[in-house]
């Protein structure tokens, strides 16, 4: 956290501990699990090794229920190996961004090239039900922060990837997509920014992925994103939101979209 360490460098270091714990030298794909997303962790291949998440610089045990804290290496069916981060730090906790992509930047110093980032997330489009998964198509960072330090001028072209967005859709043809609107949270909008976001072309709201998927393509990795619509936002469901009933309906959920998560990642 000191304003003069570098953040690169503290995530090599936790790059290298994750390889000398886990023996793997190179992770191929990660996976940041949101809630309602956790068992593709159990369903993707065969968890070789968990490092619980404080035991890596940089990460802290999680917050929140809905997050497990823990660090998988899990090899895949193809070969391939994902790590799988159930561990993310929320913007809203108040460390700071680079706290907050310090799982992205581990990931890209462990050799990956595939980020697949998860959340579950507020639907302004009323024909979404809860439990609906859907491919984020881009983001609208409102957050007024940034990963990026200094006059670093990334381009956010096609930062969800619309290849693997198609390949996605080859595993789920029905698969609908919208843009994500990553607000500071921890509170829910209100109706009125819910508006503002539909105004500004937004269709998911959300506390997470945004700042992540930046930090992301600054390292050159390849993104999915993808949200479980847990409920409608505020003033598009007419009662209250609560986050009890957040979670349990990405519980309700888990199972099915975990699979098709896992189905997706088998064909990356
Ligand atoms: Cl309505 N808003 C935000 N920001 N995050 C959420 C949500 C809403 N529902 C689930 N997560």
């Amino acid at each position: 956290d000191a304003p003069d360490a570098d953040p690169f460098e503290i995530a090599r270091t936790a790059a290298a501990e994750i390889a000398a714990l886990t023996g793997v030298a190179q992770h191929d794909v990660a996976l940041t699990l949101g809630s309602g997303w956790g068992k593709a962790a159990d369903l993707i291949g065969e968890t070789t090794h968990t490092i619980p998440a404080q035991e890596i610089t940089g990460f802290s045990a999680p917050a929140l229920e809905g997050h497990v804290g823990t660090l998988r290496s899990v090899l895949l069916p193809s070969g391939k190996r994902a790590l799988v981060i159930g561990a993310r730090t929320h913007y809203y906790e108040g460390h700071g961004v680079r706290r907050v992509v310090h799982s992205v930047r581990t990931a890209a110093a462990a050799g990956v090239k595939t980020m697949v980032l998860t959340n579950g997330a507020g639907g302004i489009k009323e024909s979404w039900k809860p439990g609906t998964p859907v491919l984020i198509s881009d983001h609208i960072n409102l957050t007024s922060d940034s990963p990026l330090e200094g006059a670093t001028f990334v381009d956010l072209t096609d930062l969800y990837s619309s290849r693997l967005r198609d390949l996605a859709r080859t595993i789920e043809p029905t698969l609908d997509d919208g843009v994500y609107c990553q607000f500071r949270g921890p509170q829910y909008e209100t109706p009125a920014e819910v508006q503002m976001a539909k105004s500004f072309g937004g269709h998911i709201v959300g506390m997470s992925t945004a700042l992540e998927a930046i930090a992301a393509r600054q390292a050159g990795m390849e993104i999915l994103g993808m949200s479980l619509i847990t409920n409608l936002a505020a003033g598009i469901q007419k009662t209250p939101l609560s986050h009890t009933e957040v979670i349990e309906a990405g519980r309700n959920a888990e199972t099915v979209i975990s699979a098709l998560l896992a189905r997706i990642v088998a064909a990356l």
